[in-house]
């Protein structure tokens, strides 16, 4: 099975940015654990502050892979182009927020995404991630 975590702007800084929301652990960190804990999966990992890039990465593996995370982090409340994409692909997409989205500020209540996403899953931390993985399996 091929799996790819997108991660969207900002989502490199974890670990240093906003702990208290975000966590301690960096991605390179969290992506090693999930690795090993998944290792018959192959498992790849992109991140981009760029939106464009984002939509690229989309396409290149949208027809290819088994499935997509898409921690599309705040381009999920503004980008129609990101929404779009999700929409046109083959590839299942499960949407991931680190934080409960619901219980922050109102712009955050809006995704692009959620309604052409297989499932969302937002509000436990890191773990989101795991569970997306073993959404798909
Ligand atoms: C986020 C939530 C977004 O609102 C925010 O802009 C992020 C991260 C999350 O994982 O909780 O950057 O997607």
């Amino acid at each position: 099975m091929k799996l790819i975590i997108i991660n969207g702007p900002n989502l490199n800084l974890l670990g240093k940015r906003e702990p208290e929301i975000y966590g301690s652990e960096t991605f390179k960190d969290i992506f090693k654990n999930l690795q090993n804990k998944f290792s018959t999966i192959e498992l790849s990992y992109f991140q981009s502050n760029i939106e464009g890039e984002i939509i690229d990465t989309l396409h290149e593996v949208g027809f290819e892979y088994d499935g997509i995370i898409l921690n599309a982090a705040a381009y999920t409340h503004t980008s129609v182009g990101i929404g779009d994409a999700v929409k046109g692909i083959e590839t299942p997409v499960v949407e991931v927020h680190i934080s409960n989205v619901h219980a922050r500020e109102e712009f955050r209540h809006k995704s692009y995404i959620s309604a052409n996403a297989k499932g969302v899953i937002f509000g436990f931390g890191i773990k989101g991630y795991e569970l997306a993985i073993q959404s798909f399996l």
